[in-house]
This record gives structure tokens, sequence and C-alpha cells, in this order.
């Protein structure tokens, strides 16, 4: 194993104010290898990788990389002696081509005096290592037009142009359909092949033990084990990650259905969402399963104002609803939380607290008169309820993990006295214990007579979650399956673009 190894971090901690991040975290990656660590939101796994790529200083602790110890990493030093990071905010230019950005920062000119560059060889090169990686993507085409699945290959391309030996990736999956998933593990062996090696993050277990060769597990800013795949199980990783076992995965109760709340007919916007007509019943969850760019999250847009509409009908609560705006929306009772974290209107420097109860501090007011405490108390109750890790309900939202923001956005809604719920991709980024608690709610809510719609792109969770299915393809609804009747076959049948009639209508 020595002469195979790539990197060695030894005891490495960080403390930021109230917060012991890491705490003496080891961690070896040999060449070659795919090494996956695993931990629960708030773990310590972004601010690990953070040390490894130079962002931030260890208060002690080392990192060796090639058998060389680096005292002073920085961003650049990593870049040169061969560590790079696929961040989840991409830092490619999406005006300029596949191949300008594959060779960003290090183009190569037909005069340097004259800043010339050669793009006939570049593109040449590019389309070289494209086709390498077996990465269908023309070299000319603009960045912007391309999916996130392929903006991201295109990073990894330049990383492996960059001759980078170690390739970190935070995250990679969460924004990604599962064919863009299967695709980019598929480049991620390719990669190997070469000799480099891979280190990711990702709470989607069972990605991690198909295509990893080890993983090391952290809980409390400590590194608890590290494992060869092969000899172990999710489950074993689950019980390593929450010092429990989860049971069951989706915890569905079935709710008694009621009358229709939500009627939409008809909804259209040109080129994006055509024709769409569905129905929502108080105490159901329905899910919106789909490929990525299918037009489930614009049809969620248009229901909620977010978007305007060409055509299209709205009821709800059997009233018919004008819905132009976000405020519509909430006043319509419908609460929508967006997939996208930059927009879900987390204030980041505010605290948990002025977040949670950020939506509908109206519903604790009395005679005008705002009774924060009763709001902390709700706001409490929630945020406990999903074990979000933060100093106190004083935190600033900003100084939280990726996972445990997402939380705050859940409970924000949660406190709000919704009767319909959005939820696009809710548990994106969450890990397993506190996927399971938002499902909970969920079952909660339907409870209580609420309507729950869910769009999640892991097909597993909706036919996990969800009392009807409807399939959408290219911004029409190309299948409706009840819970018994739906499969994955069944989906992906439908995304693909043929039809499926629910069984019932015949
Ligand atoms: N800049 C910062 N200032 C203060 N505390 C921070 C900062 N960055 C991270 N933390 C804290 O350090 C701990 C570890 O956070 P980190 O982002 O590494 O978690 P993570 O394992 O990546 O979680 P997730 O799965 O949610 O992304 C958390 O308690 C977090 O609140
Ligand atoms: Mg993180």
């Amino acid at each position: 194993m020595t002469d195979t190894l790539l990197m060695k971090v030894e005891g490495l901690t960080k403390r930021f104010p109230g917060v012991l991040a890491l705490d003496d975290v080891n961690l070896d990656i040999a060449r070659g290898e795919v090494h996956a660590i695993c931990g629960e939101n708030g773990a310590g796994k972004s601010t690990l990788i953070k040390m490894l790529t130079g962002a931030y200083r260890p208060d002690e602790g080392t990192i060796a990389f090639e058998g060389e110890v680096c005292p002073a990493l920085s961003p650049r030093k990593a870049m040169d002696i061969g560590i790079a990071c696929i961040y989840q905010e991409l830092n490619l230019i999406p005006h300029l081509s596949v191949a300008e950005n594959i060779f960003l920062g290090r183009e190569i000119f037909r005069s340097k005096a004259f800043d010339i560059l050669d793009r006939k060889t570049m593109n040449t090169k590019a389309a070289e290592l494209l086709a390498d990686l077996d990465l269908h993507i023309r070299p000319e085409a603009r960045l912007g037009t391309l999916g996130v699945g392929h903006q991201q290959m295109v990073e990894i391309c330049r990383a492996v142009w960059a001759d980078a030996k170690l390739i970190i990736m935070d995250e990679p999956t969460s924004s990604l359909s599962e064919k863009e998933a299967k695709d980019l593990f598929r480049i991620i062996a390719r990669v190997k092949s070469r000799g480099v090696s891979v280190l990711f993050i990702s709470h989607r277990l069972d990605e991690v033990r198909a295509n990893c060769d080890r993983v090391t597990i952290m809980r409390d800013g400590k590194s608890v084990s590290t494992f060869a795949m092969k000899d172990s199980s999710i489950d074993d990783i689950i019980q390593l990650m929450v010092g429990r076992n989860i049971q069951n995965k989706y915890p569905k109760e079935v709710a008694n259905r009621g009358d229709v709340i939500l009627d939409v007919q008809g909804l259209t916007r040109k080129g994006v969402v055509n024709n769409v007509s569905f129905q929502l019943h108080a105490g159901e969850v329905l899910g919106f399963a789909g490929l990525v760019g299918a037009g489930r999250t614009e049809t969620m847009r248009l229901v909620t104002g977010a978007d305007p509409s060409d055509a299209g009908k709205i009821k709800v609560f059997g009233k018919d609803t004008t819905i132009r705006s976000p405020e519509d929306s909430i006043k319509a009772g419908i609460a929508f939380l967006t997939e996208s974290r930059k927009e879900q209107g987390l204030v980041l420097i505010q605290s948990v607290e002025f977040n949670a109860t950020l939506v509908k501090l109206g519903d604790f007011s009395k005679f005008g008169v705002l009774s924060l405490g009763r709001a902390r108390d709700e706001a409490m109750k929630v945020v406990n309820g999903l074990r979000l890790k933060a100093a106190g309900l004083a935190t600033p939202v900003g100084k939280l993990s990726g996972g445990n923001q997402q939380k705050v956005v859940i409970a924000k809604w949660l406190m709000s006295k919704a009767k319909i719920f959005i939820f696009d991709e809710p548990t994106r980024g969450i890990d397993v214990g506190a996927k399971v608690e938002v499902y909970r709610l969920i079952n909660e809510l339907v409870a209580k007579g609420a309507g729950v719609i869910i769009v999640c792109s892991e097909m597993e969770e909706v036919m996990g979650m969800a009392d009807r299915i409807l399939v959408m393809h290219e911004g029409r609804i190309t299948g409706e399956l009840s819970r018994e009747e739906a499969t994955q076959e069944k989906i992906m049948y439908a995304a693909s673009g043929m039809e499926i009639r629910p069984a019932k209508a015949g």
C-alpha cells in the first residue's frame, strides 16, 4: 500500500468560534482509488475538503502529498501539485466554448506576445480529451448551452488536462438525475484507469456502495473508520454514520384521501410546459417523476407564480384563483420549497430562528403584537425534529453546513400554515437520518389533511413516499401510476416519452 500512497492526512484539527469542525482527522488516499467520505450533515466533510484544497488552514495536523508534507497549502499550490476540486457552484465560464473552458488558465497560444489563442489546436486537443473520456460533447459548443451534468464533466476534463493526480468532488451528484450520475461514474472509472484518484462526498449511499473502493466515515468532526467497500454494506455505513440502525428508510403512512384541493388545467408556457393538467387531493402525496429538464420544476414555478404562464387555470380549494407571484401563492395557502438553494430565500447572515420564522410571522402575532416567544418555541420544535446541527437558534445560517441550511428551509415552510406543499427535491443534500425525519414530517402534514407534491429525481424516493406518481417528459405528463402499480421500469418508460395511462381509467 505504501508505494501506492498518494495522500496522507494526520491529526487534522479545525476550530471555528464555538465549533470544533474537525477533530484529529486521519485519512489516506491511494493512487487510482475512488474514495468516498460519508457522514451526517455537519460532520465536517466539506471543511476537510477545504483543508485539502488549501481554502482553509488547519489549526493542527499535517497533509502529505506524494510523500511530502505541505505545510502551507494554498488553492494555487494545491492546483500546482495536482489536487483539483470540482465545487458545486461550477467554476466555468458559460459564454466561452467547451474547449476554452477546458484550457482556462492554461491556454495554448499561437502568439503569446500578441495574446492570440490557437483555437484550432485547442479544439483538436479538447476533442481528443473528450473522446478519450468517452464524452459526446462538441468542443466548440458554448458551455452555457450544456446541462449541469455535462458542465461538470467539462470540469473533470479540465482537471485531467491540468494533470491532476487527485480530483475532489463535494456532492457532485446531488443536482444530477440518475442517468447523469451514471455517466459521471463512468467518467470517474475512466479517470481512475489513468491512475488518478478521486475523493468524493455523497449522501446517496447506494452510489457510494456501487462506485467506491473505500469509504471513510466521519462523525462529529472525527474520522471514525475507513474500510474497503467490498467488505461492507450500506447498513454498515449508516450504522457508523448515525450511530444507530435505520430499519425503514421510507416510513410511508397512507392518509385518508379527501377532496381535490388543487386543480390545475391546461397549464402552458411555450416551449417548456405543454398543457399540463393534474389534481391534488387533501391527504395525498403526489410525486412528480421524470428526467432532469422534463419540466417538473417549471410546472411548479408556473403553479406558484414564480414564472408567468401563457395559458391555464388553477383552482385552489375549489375556487378559481389567480396566482401571479410567489406572494399570491403563499396567500392562497401554497408553500413552495424550491430546488435551488440560492433561491430559497435564506438570509445567510441572519439566525436560524429568524429564517425559520420568516414565512408567516403573522401567525404568531396576536392583536398585531408579535409573539416572538411562541415563534421561537415552534421553531425549536421543528428544528429539533430535523436534528439540525447548529450551535443554537441564534447561529447565522451562513455558518451552517449545506445540509443543515436545507433543513432550515424545510423548517421555514413547515412553520407556515399552508395546506398545499410543493417540495422540489426536498431531501437533496440531506443525510440518511434526517431524510427519514423529513418523510415523517410529510406523513404528519398529510395526516392533518394537507396535500403534498414532491418532485424528486431519485426514483426510490418517489416510489417510497408518493401515493400517486405523475411522470413528465419534455413538458408533458406522459404517465400516471398509483403507488401499487409503480415500478422503476414503468416510470422510466413514461420518462422517456411513452404514454402510460392509469389502470383505473382503462
Ligand atoms: N465558516 C464557518 N464558520 C463557522 N462554522 C462553520 C463554518 N464552516 C463550517 N462550520 C461548522 O463546521 C461544522 C462542519 O461543517 P461542514 O460544512 O464541514 O459539514 P458537512 O459534513 O460538509 O455537512 P453537509 O453534509 O451538511 O454538507 C458544522 O457544525 C458547521 O456549522
Ligand atoms: Mg458539506
